[in-house]
């Protein structure tokens, strides 16, 4: 899915011959990232961890081609006997398992902690346990500043993944997080729902509030931005790629123009805008070309930033915030349609 609007990040991974496992292989990343990397590289194994066996034996008959290094491990991330197996003799690990639907996560809220919170120290003790060289885990923007149990956990999964360092400083395992906005088309997001609308025929559609924005990103890109901060990372980075906001109301108005518009309110756990970088994040963030770091305040198992060499890129502003509002990106309804024409040649 190429638009001139995106970045799509270059990266000189290479995972020729190296093992990967991706907890939550399954899911709308994952399948992604799957397909990007068995077209870019030949690896030696591909591991899929995650619970339902269905899922992934759609998967493995949709992969069958590549079923010499692709492995189908059944497992939660809550079970950490289980994730050690798992994590043997792997190079690398990208976390993007967990529970991530806010209405879910504020009626279950325990059983969010149990798999976003409880899950990634998990993953950093089998890491640990392993060996694993580095291992990255998706965030959410949901992360910044919290008002649900879902963004509440996976604040304490970054702090968790940075704090992995320490816990690995004799180590070669090394621990980042890639933090970003809605992706278009994933599974359960504003896409299909949308699209069930249309199907439905369904002539009045709800808008929590006109002002809403966020920000967009596509899965393609969003893979891309994984690979490419899983090939730069130090460990203890957050990683944020500059991408387009959009207003909610002009996304659902590119989908269904001609429908009414019936506003029902910011429902309970939602922003009326989300934040990538808080003012506080602002004082450890650097601004490069295609992305922001915000860098570890506590950084004493690397001996490079104990020197104080300086990370490519310009230190932002001590007042500096990115949010979906006060961001100087965004998407055209026109160039959201063009994306849209790719994602359904996709599906
Ligand atoms: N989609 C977005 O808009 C968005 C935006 C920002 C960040 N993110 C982050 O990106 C990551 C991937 O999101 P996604 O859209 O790909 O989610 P998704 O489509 O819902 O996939 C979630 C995956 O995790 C697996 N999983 C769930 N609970 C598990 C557990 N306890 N143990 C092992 N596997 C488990 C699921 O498979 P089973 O159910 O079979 O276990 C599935 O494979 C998440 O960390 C999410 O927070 C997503």
């Amino acid at each position: 899915m190429k638009s001139k609007k995106f970045n799509f990040y270059n990266s000189n991974l290479n995972l020729n011959n190296k093992t990967v496992l991706i907890t939550g292989g399954t899911g709308s990343f994952g399948q992604s990232f799957v397909k990007k990397v068995l077209k870019t590289y030949n690896p030696k194994r591909l591991i899929i961890f995650s619970r339902d066996e269905h899922k992934q034996n759609i998967m493995a008959n949709k992969f069958k081609e590549f079923s010499d290094c692709l492995r189908f491990f059944i497992g939660d991330v809550r079970d950490r006997d289980r994730l050690i197996l798992a994590a043997n003799d792997v190079d690398y690990i990208v976390h993007s398992a967990a529970l991530k639907h806010v209405p879910t996560a504020e009626y279950n809220p325990f059983e969010c902690i149990r798999t976003n919170v409880i899950g990634a120290e998990n993953i950093i003790y089998a890491a640990i346990n392993c060996n694993v060289e580095k291992t990255i885990a998706l965030s959410t923007d949901k992360a910044a500043n919290p008002v649900n149990i879902y963004g509440a956990s996976k604040l304490a999964s970054d702090k968790i993944f940075i704090a992995g360092n320490h816990l690995a400083a004799n180590s070669k395992s090394r621990f980042s997080v890639v933090r970003y906005g809605n992706v278009i088309g994933s599974r359960g997001s504003l896409y299909w729902i949308l699209k069930d609308i249309i199907e439905k025929k369904i002539k009045k559609v709800p808008v929590t509030d006109k002002r809403m924005t966020r920000f967009w990103i596509t899965l393609e890109q969003g893979v891309e931005f994984v690979l490419s901060s899983l090939n730069e990372m130090r460990g203890g980075e957050i990683y944020i790629p500059k991408i387009p906001s959009m207003k909610i109301v002009d996304f659902i108005n590119s989908l269904c123009p001609n429908e009414k518009k019936i506003e029902i309110g910011i429902r309970p756990g939602e922003k009326l805008h989300e934040t990538m970088i808080t003012k506080d994040d602002s004082r450890y963030t650097y601004e490069c070309k295609d992305r922001y770091i915000i860098e570890p305040n506590i950084h004493a198992w690397d001996p490079v930033r104990k020197k104080n060499k300086k990370i490519d890129g310009i230190k932002v502003k001590e007042d500096f915030e990115y949010s979906s509002d006060n961001n100087k990106d965004w998407l055209k309804e026109t160039e959201l349609k063009s994306l849209l024409v790719s994602l359904e040649k996709e599906y």
